[in-house]
């Protein structure tokens, strides 16, 4: 779970670099994009966050009482819906700016993908340095042996259809075309 916030970050960090060059005057890279919001969507969300969602959060509530409802609920489960809101308006601004490149609608476009990566590195943080630890301390091992069956089940299914060797390889190909 920590390396695919890595992975996450990495690709925030590609974000951020589009952004930059966006704001030095290069094209608005709609197909990249395109394949970015595709990256979040299908590895960000539903296959990272899937896994918080379905197993280990659940788990959590179930089993640590009110501070632990709390975070998730009001902090974790906010914050990934937050993340769709600016994937889907990130989309919406990307058609229209197909239809009328205007630059505030380039604008809306840097906004979201911006607004996106900074929540999404912020909000890894924060589980990898305080949520995980706090379940580590508070699960038992059969707990997470529970959580870790669930997981690899999911992770055999995700892997039988390519999804991690997809957007790995996607990723890495983002990161290749925008350094800086
Ligand atoms: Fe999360
Ligand atoms: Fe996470």
């Amino acid at each position: 779970m920590i390396t695919e916030h890595e992975n996450i970050n990495r690709m925030n960090m590609v974000i951020r670099n589009i952004c930059i060059d966006i704001m030095e005057g290069k094209e608005v890279p709609i197909s990249d994009l395109y394949g970015i919001i595709d990256f979040i969507r299908n590895y960000a969300d539903k296959h990272h966050h899937g896994k918080e969602e379905k197993y280990l959060f659940p788990k959590m509530i179930e089993k640590m009482g009110v501070i632990a409802e709390k975070l998730i609920t009001n902090g974790m489960l906010v914050e990934h819906d937050l993340g769709r809101s600016h994937v889907m308006a990130l989309e919406v601004s990307l058609k229209e700016y197909e239809k009328h490149p205007t630059p505030e609608l380039k604008l809306d476009v840097i906004t979201e993908a911006m607004g996106y990566a900074h929540l999404l590195q912020i909000h890894t943080e924060k589980e990898s340095n305080v949520v995980y630890p706090f379940s580590e301390k508070n699960l038992s091992t059969e707990d997470f042996s529970d959580i870790n069956e669930k997981s690899t089940e999911f992770e055999n299914n995700q892997s039988q259809i390519g999804i991690q060797e997809k957007y790995l390889s996607f990723l890495k190909s983002m990161e290749e075309k925008y350094q800086r």
